[in-house]
Formats: C-alpha cells, sequence, structure tokens
C-alpha cells in the first residue's frame, strides 16, 4: 500500500506563526510537525510515500526530508499543491502516484500516540471500499463527525453545530482505486474547499466504507490551543517512555 501525507493548505488559523513558514514546519515538542505523519506511516509498514507540500515555503520540505534517510526510507516523493482548495483537492494531486493501488492518507497536522497498523492491515484484507478512524471526543464540532447505527455507519457531517454523536473521523483515511473518480465528482463546500467528508460519503452511500477505534490519544495541530496540546501530548509520552525504559534498565543491572 502506497501512502500520502497531506500538508497543503495556507495554516490561516496559526497566523502569524505561519506567515513565514508552512504550518507543517512548526515544532511540536521536539521535531517539526510533519515528522509525525510520516513516522505514522512507516510505523505502519508504509514505505512508497508521497507528499503534498503548499504554500510558499515548500521547498524547505525538500531541505528538511530530502530522500527520508531519517525515516529509514531511501526515497521520497513530492509534489505540490497550487492555492488550498481543500483536503480533498490535496488528494487528487496523489492520482498518478496511486497508479489504482490502495492508499493511505494522512493530514500532515495528525499525530497520535499508538499505531494505526491493526488498520492497514485489515484494510489490506478488504476486497474493496474505504476504512477511517474514529476517536471518541468532547469537542466534536471540530471535525466531521460520524453518526452510527450500531456497528453500521451512515453518515459524517463535517463540523456539525450539533454533532450526531462524539465520534470525531480522524486525519487517517485508507481507500481503494476509485477515490479518484469520487473526488471528480465533488463541488466546492461552501467554505470552498473539494471536502474529504464528501468523499467518505460516497464511500458510506455505496455500502463500502468501514471503521475502527483509534487507541491512544489523538490530536490535530492546526489552531493555537492544538498546537500547544500536541506538544504537551507528546513530552508527556517521551517522560513516560524515558521512564519505563529506567525501570527496565535498572531491573535488568
Ligand atoms: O483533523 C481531522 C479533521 O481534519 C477531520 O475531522 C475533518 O473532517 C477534516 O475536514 C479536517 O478538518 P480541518 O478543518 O481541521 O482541516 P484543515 O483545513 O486544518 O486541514 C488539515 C490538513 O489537511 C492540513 O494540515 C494540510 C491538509 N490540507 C488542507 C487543506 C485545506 C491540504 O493539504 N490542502 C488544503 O487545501
Amino acid at each position: 500500500m502506497k501512502g500520502i501525507v497531506l500538508a497543503g493548505g495556507s495554516g490561516s488559523r496559526l497566523y502569524p506563526l505561519t506567515k513565514i513558514t508552512n504550518k507543517h514546519l512548526l515544532p511540536i515538542y521536539d521535531k517539526p510537525m510533519i515528522y509525525y505523519p510520516i513516522q505514522t506511516l512507516v510505523e505502519a509498514g508504509i514505505r512508497d510515500i508521497l507528499l503534498v507540500a503548499g504554500g510558499r515555503n515548500s521547498g524547505d520540505f525538500l531541505r528538511l526530508l530530502a530522500n527520508g534517510k531519517e525515516f529509514g526510507l531511501n526515497h521520497l516523493n513530492y509534489t505540490y499543491q497550487e492555492g488550498e482548495g481543500g483536503i480533498a483537492d490535496a488528494l487528487a494531486l496523489a492520482e498518478h502516484f496511486a497508479d489504482g493501488e490502495k492508499i493511505c492518507v494522512i493530514l500532515g497536522d495528525n499525530i497520535i500516540e499508538g499505531t494505526i497498523r491493526d488498520a492497514v492491515e485489515a484494510f489490506r484484507h478488504q476486497p474493496r471500499g474505504a476504512k477511517i478512524m474514529l476517536k471518541e471526543v468532547s469537542d466534536a464540532e471540530r471535525f466531521g463527525v460520524a453518526e452510527l447505527d450500531g456497528d453500521r455507519i451512515v453518515g459524517i457531517e463535517e463540523k456539525p453545530q450539533k454533532p450526531k454523536s462524539r465520534y470525531a473521523v480522524t486525519g487517517f483515511y485508507l481507500y481503494d482505486g476509485t477515490v479518484f473518480e469520487k473526488v471528480r465528482k465533488l463541488v466546492p463546500s461552501g467554505r470552498g474547499e473539494l471536502e474529504i467528508t464528501d468523499v467518505n460519503n460516497a464511500y458510506i452511500r455505496e455500502g463500502t466504507m468501514t471503521f475502527a477505534h483509534l487507541e491512544g490519544w489523538w490530536t490535530d495541530a492546526g489552531t493555537f490551543d492544538s498546537l500547544l496540546r500536541a506538544s504537551n501530548l507528546v513530552a508527556q509520552s517521551a517522560a513516560r517512555e524515558a521512564k519505563s525504559e529506567a525501570r527496565d534498565a535498572s531491573s535488568v543491572a
């Protein structure tokens, strides 16, 4: 399966932090934001990766990441989104790279504690369609929100004022090769973007959407509060890991 990291958009909610750099190059604790989604893909066993960059500072991605040596990769693919036509508009640029294969798409500002490996493995065996990952949150109105009927997903609403559940649709999407046909049929939403939620609803209407629940903490990092929260969560996890490594080392000694 191929992986696609979407790192376009203007990052306007983080202005003036994003006035002179790309949002995904901002620090999350001790690393640039873009490291985390790439690491998530690599950890899930995906090594053929396309980065969709955008904005005025996209050349900095090349200088920072080069061919992905820090992630154990030999090569990274890059493309450029002109303007900020939305998540599905950025995804459309990956059609040539995907070449009809299944893909795992990650939003460049989504950071997790755990892994998406099990969902990726499950999707390898899913004959067709798509799979998304849900997370129960207390501020669902900030996200795409899933409406569930038992163990079936019946629809997704983008940033609803009155969410029908507490299950946010996280920024990890697994799609079969038909995703680009679905993107081509989209029309811009009220905010002038091609919405990933409309792509997901197309799969739901078709009856081929499955979902899994994401374990561990999850956050985006596109607002001042979530940027801070992301750094704190990563720092706390790093401290916990260091503590448990020190415990292991002392029990061996
Ligand atoms: O974080 C999960 C949420 O992400 C989902 O629950 C929502 O359904 C989904 O629409 C999205 O919501 P946001 O409004 O938070 O997305 P945002 O505009 O912040 O974009 C998230 C990432 O997508 C961004 O870090 C880079 C990529 N992107 C976004 C746009 C608008 C692009 O590559 N190009 C774009 O034009």
